[in-house]
């Protein structure tokens, strides 16, 4: 061990410049590692006589010091310039982008009939989805025998006496709170979650959404209610949007009817998602059946009321021919970013 030597390595170690962590942390190894520079030069002292211990003492800690020091001070400024290698952050790299979330297909629908029916005056209502078979079928008018009361149909939160609770399986249940609570004349819809004991497959879900229409004033007549609904038709399947109704049943609604619009995929002349017929069905109307009005306290003599209730989820395959109901439940990322550019609500 000489003094030259000492020195010369502490030449070294101020003359250091290293770019990248790589090459501090070989500089590292070469001089304060195992089989260091440094390291050999402590080894050795450890075998030299006391006197030269005096001589070499300080100085060989002073090297070691001022070799730690380098290392990390070049660690340290490494860090903030080198380009990835470091384990620091870049703070000039250009952000992460946030992934934005997008809108579920079906709320897009309710939003966009919402808007609708509002343009048109009528107000929003929503009632609880656990309710009573009151309102869910026996002021609607439902037989005591009709199979919709059947446990196959619905699902029952509690049966077995005179007003079983259950999940509602429709949001005409909402029609009935609204005719008992909201002033006439009443324009309004709800929108809502209902449930049924259904397989789920392709075509059928054991929940899904529906928007209910209720419209009672006096001199209300079915031609209201067609016109009704052809303006909403256009208003969401476009301006040439035609639509036909088929009469039907429903215990809540004398006369009823189903309602079909004409297929915008091919403007009427047949295609598969209209099986050929140029029309999909939407919706199911009619005129408040009187004994409904009654059973809500409002006077059939005077006042009348149209009706109406669609799904969205059918509505959404519609206007973007989703073939599969499983889809919107399933949470696919694949499957909802196809709706991230559909029009902002
Ligand atoms: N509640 C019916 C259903 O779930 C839909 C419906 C049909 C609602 C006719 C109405 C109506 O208000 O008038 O299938």
């Amino acid at each position: 061990m000489t003094r030259e030597s000492i020195e010369s390595i502490r030449a070294e170690v101020e003359a250091l410049k290293c770019r990248t962590q790589k090459e501090i942390e070989e500089a590292r190894v070469r001089l304060l590692g195992k089989k260091g520079e440094i390291t050999a030069l402590f080894e050795e002292f450890r075998t030299i006589d006391k006197e030269m211990k005096k001589e070499f003492g300080k100085t060989l800690n002073e090297l070691k010091t001022i070799a730690q020091t380098k290392i990390e001070e070049m660690k340290s400024l490494v860090g903030i310039e080198d380009g990835g290698e470091s384990s620091k952050e870049d703070l000039t790299m250009p952000g992460e982008p946030a992934r934005l979330g997008s809108r579920h297909p079906v709320s897009i629908v309710r939003q966009q009939i919402v808007d609708i029916f509002r343009k048109f005056g009528y107000d929003v209502a929503e009632g609880p989805e656990i309710e009573d078979d009151y309102h869910v079928f026996e002021a609607l008018n439902f037989p005591p025998n009709h199979p919709a009361r059947d446990m196959q149909d619905t699902f029952f939160v509690s049966a077995g006496h005179l007003n079983p609770i259950l999940l509602r399986t429709h949001t005409s249940s909402v029609q009935v709170r609204s005719m008992e609570t909201m002033p006439l004349p009443i324009r309004v819809i709800c929108p809502g979650r209902v449930f049924r004991n259904e397989a789920i497959s392709a075509r059928a879900h054991c929940i899904f959404h529906q928007v209910e229409g209720l419209y009672i004033d006096e001199n209300v007549t079915f031609a209201d209610l067609k016109q009704a609904i052809l303006l909403f038709a256009r208003e969401m399947f476009g301006p040439q949007a035609q639509i036909r109704m088929r009469p039907s049943y429903f215990p809540f609604t004398e006369p009823s009817s189903e309602v079909d619009v004409s297929c915008n995929i091919c403007g009427g002349k047949g295609c598969n998602i209209c099986k050929g017929t140029g029309w999909l069905e939407i919706m199911g109307c009619g005129m408040v059946d009187p004994n409904v009005l009654k059973a809500s306290g409002i006077d059939p003599e005077k006042y009348s009321g149209f009706a109406f209730g669609m799904g969205l989820e059918r509505i959404a395959m519609l206007k973007w021919q989703v073939n599969d109901l499983r889809h919107y439940f399933e949470n696919d990322l694949r499957f909802l970013e196809e709706f991230a550019s559909a029009p902002e609500i």
